[in-house]
């Protein structure tokens, strides 16, 4: 009664290994994991931060390139790492980066610090922004 077509059950199984031939070819495309899964997010912000890597680093051996070093930027008071140049309107900066006034500034730099020379349009997505400052909150400690 239950008897399996012995064709189509030879289609399937061919199927079946095709696609199964195909998954390590498709894994070995993807960037290497970059953190546990257990912090999804960070993993995604890690990924986001290339875009701020032409100018920013995280490595505490690299103070700064273009802009300032951005480890432990969360909570760090605005425009105040040593050693590097700041326009005015940094420098003079009289708050906090949390995580709020990060997320602004991310999204529109020049909003938020008028005169600011950090030549970047802003990423206009709110969960690529939340995803980068979670990584940054790993960063530095
Ligand atoms: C084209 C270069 C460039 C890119 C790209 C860039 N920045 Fe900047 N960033 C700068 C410069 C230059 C400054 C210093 C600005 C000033 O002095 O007004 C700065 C300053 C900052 C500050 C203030 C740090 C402090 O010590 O107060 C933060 C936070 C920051 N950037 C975050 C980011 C993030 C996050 C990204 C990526 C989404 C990014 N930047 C992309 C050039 C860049």
């Amino acid at each position: 009664m239950t008897r399996v077509h012995p064709a189509p059950l030879a289609a399937a199984l061919a199927g079946a290994a095709l696609a199964l031939a195909a998954l390590p070819a498709a894994t070995a495309a993807q960037p290497a994991p970059v953190a546990p899964a257990a912090r999804p997010d960070v993993a995604k912000g890690k990924a986001q931060f290339a875009r701020c890597m032409a100018c920013h680093s995280v490595d505490p051996a690299k103070p700064r390139g273009i802009g300032p070093n951005l480890a432990g930027v969360v909570g760090r008071a605005a425009g105040k790492q040593p050693g590097f140049k700041y326009t005015p309107a940094l420098a003079g900066a009289r708050f906090k980066w949390t995580p709020e006034k990060l997320d602004a500034f991310i999204a529109k730099p020049r909003e938020v610090v008028p005169g600011t020379n950090m030549v970047f349009a802003g990423i206009a997505d709110p969960a690529a922004r939340k995803a980068l400052i979670a990584y940054l909150g790993t960063t530095g400690k």
